[in-house]
């Protein structure tokens, strides 16, 4: 019963195609998956959370003045987005060291860093998503230099902006993942914050009891990951109206 084209299918989130040229349904699946894919899982209701949570941070930042592909959400799991051209970078920023940072430095977790740091992955499943420079990404023309500024740029006052809110509602913004594409309106392109913001994406920390609230709870086996992630739906004040019972959403997608 397929009653829409699918453009795209990822780890955890499919692309349809949406009631215009140019927008599309972005479809949030309750599939995790980690370290490029080895583990696998379900974890009840993510989807209808992160479709909130994400639906919530970009209009946040929205309001802020970063623009995004998000246009507004349809249902539990879905949501109008503009269409737009995918750069092939994961951007990672970091405020506190954590995760493949920490292995590679040999830092303790949880040791502040001097200042934020910006990192650049080629999305490349296959490839396992490398790190890459600004060098690779320039002379295999994934994104130009003046592209690389604006990334830069926009990654770091999401970065501010994220680390206020989160921390305003006691969670420490350890680090995250985002996704940037080129939005194309007649002659002119812009690049704009697409893909999504969730605690698939972000690391998370309680902080007083520095607990995580995160998808390494899912990675590290920690226990507790439906729990952690309607816990921070909470701290934002959007759990869906039904409460935690309500998070399977509808049985079908399509
Ligand atoms: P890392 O420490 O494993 O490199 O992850 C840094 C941040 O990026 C962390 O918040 C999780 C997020 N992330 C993704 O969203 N997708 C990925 O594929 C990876 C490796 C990390």
């Amino acid at each position: 019963m397929s009653r829409r084209r699918r453009i795209y299918e990822g780890k955890a989130k499919v692309l349809f195609e949406g009631p215009e040229p140019g927008i599309l349904v972005q479809y949030f699946k309750d599939d995790a998956t980690a370290f490029n894919n080895q583990k696998k899982g379900v974890i009840t209701g993510k989807g209808v959370l992160n479709n909130r949570i994400s639906e919530y941070l970009m209009t946040r930042l929205t309001e802020a003045g970063i623009p995004t592909h998000f246009l507004r959400r349809l249902n539990m799991r879905e949501q109008l987005v503009r269409e737009v051209e995918i750069i092939p970078l994961e951007v990672v920023v970091r405020n506190v060291a954590a995760g493949s940072l920490a292995t590679r430095f040999g830092l303790t977790e949880g040791t502040p860093l001097p200042r934020s740091i910006v990192e650049f992955y080629y999305k490349n499943d296959e490839l396992s998503d490398p790190m890459v420079s600004e060098e690779h990404i320039t002379a295999f023309g994934w994104a130009t230099t003046q592209e690389i500024d604006e990334i830069l740029n926009l990654a770091l006052r999401i970065n501010d902006f994220l680390s206020g809110l989160f921390l305003g509602v006691g969670l420490r913004l350890v680090d995250f993942k985002v996704e940037f594409g080129r939005l194309w309106e007649g002659e002119e392109m812009r690049i704009v914050l697409a893909d999504e913001i969730s605690p698939d994406s972000c690391r998370l920390w309680d902080i007083k009891t520095n607990e995580k609230l995160d998808k390494d709870r899912f990675r590290r086996d920690l226990g507790n990951v439906e729990e952690a992630y309607q816990e921070v739906a909470r701290r934002l004040g959007i759990l869906p109206e039904g409460g935690p019972g309500d998070l399977k959403g509808p049985k079908t997608m399509q």
